[in-house]
């Protein structure tokens, strides 16, 4: 928890000419942008644009290249919820098992549970709809109620940051718009999200929309300054749909066929 006294900072996380390299080649390069407490930012592009680099960078996975993170003081503790999520799946674990595994690096791996720490999750779990699947393994759950527990570990962790990777790419309806309703009730905690997504219903209602091609920034700002068809042309080309006399804008994307790396 912050102490009391310390001034409630007004940006989280300032990105100043962030670059990565793998090899020789540039991933991200030149990323200007602010993360603000209480808000969520989608960054969203083409695959291959640089999104999950983007992440793992923001959760100390990935040391830059170029620029820097300059992180408020105290740091905020980083929750990340990524997509090549699951080994977890292969071990005989209950849902509130894995919960709990967000308790851990509060209590460290050996103080055992307390009944607070059993309330909380059980709290969390509550608030994804899942509490009736607390006692089934995990591993044989559908995708959907699988992504809401590891939501439910990810809240788990009482973060000021909340990382998603995709978060809703081929979950049911019913999945989606709950983890969609539960990021926003975050952001409305005062946590920052940051999320990676195909959708662009999902990226219309975020505060901040950080679009990507080629690992560099199009543009930054809010949804209605980012999302414009000229400027989603130039990170899709012409797999943008934009109706002349105005209207919706969608991307013909290849959302689904991600998988990550190793997923
Ligand atoms: N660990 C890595 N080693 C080498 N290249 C990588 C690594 N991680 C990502 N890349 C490359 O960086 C680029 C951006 O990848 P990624 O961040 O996964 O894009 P996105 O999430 O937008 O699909 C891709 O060209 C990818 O191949
Ligand atoms: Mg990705």
């Amino acid at each position: 928890m912050v102490p009391p006294t310390s001034p409630h900072p007004t940006v989280l996380c300032r990105v100043r000419e962030l670059g990565i390299s793998f090899g020789s080649r540039a991933a991200l390069r030149g990323l200007n942008f602010a993360i603000q407490p209480g808000t969520i930012t989608a960054v969203i592009g083409p695959n291959g644009s640089g999104k999950t680099t983007l992440l793992d960078l923001l959760a100390g996975l990935q040391r830059p290249s170029t620029g820097e993170l300059e992180w408020a003081d105290p740091q905020p503790p980083v929750a990340y919820l990524t997509q090549r999520h699951s080994a977890v799946r292969w071990l005989p674990l209950t849902s509130a098992e894995v919960i709990r595994m967000g308790r851990y690096r509060m209590r460290g791996l050996l103080r055992p549970m307390g009944t607070a720490d059993r309330r909380f999750c059980r709290r969390v779990a509550e608030e994804l709809e899942i509490g009736d699947l607390l006692h089934r393994q995990y591993g044989n759950l559908s995708g959907g109620q699988q992504q809401r527990v590891l939501v439910a570990q990810m809240l788990a962790q009482e973060a000021r940051l909340i990382l998603l990777d995709e978060p809703i790419t081929g979950l049911d309806l019913a999945s989606q718009s709950r983890i969609v309703e539960i990021v926003r009730r975050q952001a409305r905690a005062g946590v920052a999200a940051v999320l990676t997504t195909h959708h662009l219903d999902e990226a219309r209602d975020a505060d901040q929309v950080l679009l990507l091609s080629e690992g560099s920034l199009v543009a930054v700002g809010p949804p209605g300054e980012v999302l414009t068809s000229d400027n989603l042309r130039s990170a899709y080309g012409d797999r943008v749909l934009a109706p002349a006399g105005g209207g919706e804008i969608t991307v013909l994307d290849d959302h689904g066929h991600d998988h990550g790396p190793t997923g």
